[in-house]
């Protein structure tokens, strides 16, 4: 599913996405910003949630339809997998994508963007 993001709050607000249990567990939901493009909101397992720009730092593949395992998501295209706290890639492979600040209180998500 995917959200818009209000382009009239200043950088960095925290903007109130939807409530946890509207994102997948081990999944995603896409907010699009017209600042940033496309951001993946993800929730693991544990209804830990973490935010990165939705494009894998391979090839650009969309983050937000891969696999959450742990605090990592793998990406569909070709399996790399990265680390959902920091945006980085697993060793050996190499690069980074940008994340953005998530929260959730009293269920409801919260990105900063
Ligand atoms: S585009 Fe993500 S692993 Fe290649």
């Amino acid at each position: 599913m995917t959200e818009a993001l209000s382009t009239a709050a200043p950088l960095g607000t925290m903007t109130r996405i939807c409530r946890l249990d509207e994102i997948p567990r081990l999944g995603a939901r896409v907010v699009r910003s017209a600042r940033h493009g496309d951001i993946a909101v993800f929730r693991t397992a544990t209804d830990g949630v973490f935010a990165l720009h939705d494009k894998c730092p391979h090839k650009g593949g969309p983050l937000s339809q891969g696999i959450v395992h742990g605090n990592k998501v793998t990406c569909p295209l070709h399996n790399w997998n990265i680390e959902l706290q920091t945006g980085n890639a697993m060793a050996p492979d190499q690069g980074c994508t940008r994340g953005f600040g998530a929260r959730v209180i009293d269920g409801d998500v919260f990105l900063q963007a």
